[in-house]
């Protein structure tokens, strides 16, 4: 009983493979946990409401309005009510409504709603899971921080064999179990997490700046969050939402603000994740007034910032864990070891500017994780939740908690 207490949505789809929906009812059922099912109508072609209502012991749903008593069925209740959703089978038609944004059934208007994490289970033919078009919906729908149920291998409804087959019940049901398994392993832990670029002031009207999102500082901040600990955001001018429940949150502009709240923060948290892009210099003046387009030419003096990793590192405390992050263009190791001695960091995270589908504004990231005796991770082209997820992973196995 693994499961017991979770609430599960499982969107059924019209694929053939909809009759291994009624084994994976079964299965979550007998776990513990509770099912609300959702049917596509063209799944009705595969599978009969009224197997999977029997065994899920909830009526099925499929449509935004019940037929009979023409009640509406609430599909932004479902989406908050569920702990976890998996659609399974998935066909070619919803994942691209999913990927797209479309919402012309109560199954995508669900998927709309949901705030829970999403699993996705597709079934297709062998040459229709390899065309473009569903490669592309799928890296879409990674993107947006889904979990793929990859298809498995062996023989297909249309006699051809390959990849495209849905996963097996039991094979889904196993990783459901991980997902829930997660332990809150960091309960108690307070963190601060610094996060976003930040602004330098030139005058009243702008400033210098970079590109960074704020997307993947966010993703360590919900880990944390998730996996128990206390987490104290100090982040620059973002355009992610942030759940302002969720965290204790301090919004600053400068490095020098983002300094002086972290600065306050320090002594008391346990772990510290400088996931900021800091800007290494700022305006010696700032002009009181919009500066004017006068001369043909203009030239800013520069100051350097402090440096906020570098400053909180004189004073960690043993039992404290610095985590660092670098962005490098060219001999990218060898920087980052020396961005982890310099600023005494127990771990460093190395982002490649040359890697595609990587970095600033991206929702996927590929990182390689060092500490003192070298390189521990390279996590290859995945989505931020689980680079995240990774990073945690390590900050777990350091030494600093032995
Ligand atoms: N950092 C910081 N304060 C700064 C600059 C950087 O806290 N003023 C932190 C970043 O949040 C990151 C690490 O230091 O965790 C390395 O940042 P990076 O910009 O890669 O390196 P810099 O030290 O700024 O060096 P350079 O720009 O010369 O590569």
């Amino acid at each position: 009983m693994n499961l017991q207490g979770k609430r599960i949505l499982l969107g059924v789809t019209g694929s053939i493979a909809a009759y291994k929906s009624a084994l994976l009812t079964r299965l979550l059922i007998k776990s513990g946990a509770e099912v609300q099912i959702i049917m596509s109508t063209s799944a009705f072609d595969f599978i009969t409401p009224l197997t999977l209502a029997t065994l899920s012991k909830r009526p099925v749903f499929s449509a935004f309005a019940d037929q009979t008593t023409r009640e509406w069925t609430n599909h932004v209740e479902l989406g908050l009510w569920a702990d976890l959703f998996i659609v399974a089978p998935l066909s070619a038609n919803t994942l691209g409504k999913f990927a797209n944004g479309l919402c012309d059934n109560l199954l995508s208007a669900t998927y709309l709603s949901a705030r829970c994490p999403v699993m996705l289970a597709p079934a297709m033919d062998l040459d229709m899971y390899q065309h473009p078009s569903v490669r592309e919906n799928l890296r879409k729908v990674l993107s947006f921080g889904n979990i793929l149920l990859d298809a498995e291998s062996g023989e297909l409804a249309s006699g051809l064999s390959g990849q495209g087959r849905m996963m097996e019940p039991e094979h889904i049901l196993a990783q459901v179990e991980k997902f829930f398994r997660k332990k809150k392993d960091f309960q108690g832990k307070k963190v601060l997490i610094t996060m976003g670029p930040t602004q330098e002031a030139l005058d009243p009207v702008r400033f210098i700046s970079n590109h960074s999102s704020g997307k993947m500082g966010l993703a360590i901040a919900k880990s944390f969050k998730e996996r128990g600990a206390e987490v104290f955001l100090v982040s620059g001018p973002v355009s992610v939402s942030i759940n302002p429940g969720d965290f204790h949150f301090f919004m600053v502009r400068s490095a020098d603000e983002m300094y002086e709240a972290s600065k306050k923060l320090h002594s008391q948290m346990d772990i510290c994740v400088f996931a900021a892009a800091v800007a290494d210099y700022s305006p010696v003046e700032i002009a009181p007034e919009k500066i004017k387009k006068n001369d043909s030419e203009m030239s800013i003096l520069l100051k350097k910032n402090v440096d906020i990793a570098l400053e909180l590192g004189k004073s960690k405390k043993p039992g404290q864990l610095h985590v660092g992050f670098a962005l490098e263009t060219e001999s990218e190791e060898i920087h980052a070891k020396a961005k982890l001695d310099k600023k005494s960091f127990d771990l460093i995270v190395l982002n490649s500017a040359r890697e595609e589908g990587a970095g600033f504004q991206h929702d996927t990231n590929r990182v390689k994780i060092f500490d003192r005796d070298g390189m521990k991770i390279d996590s290859g082209l995945i989505p931020k939740s689980e680079v995240a997820d990774l990073i945690l992973d390590e900050i777990k196995k350091a030494p600093v908690w032995i």
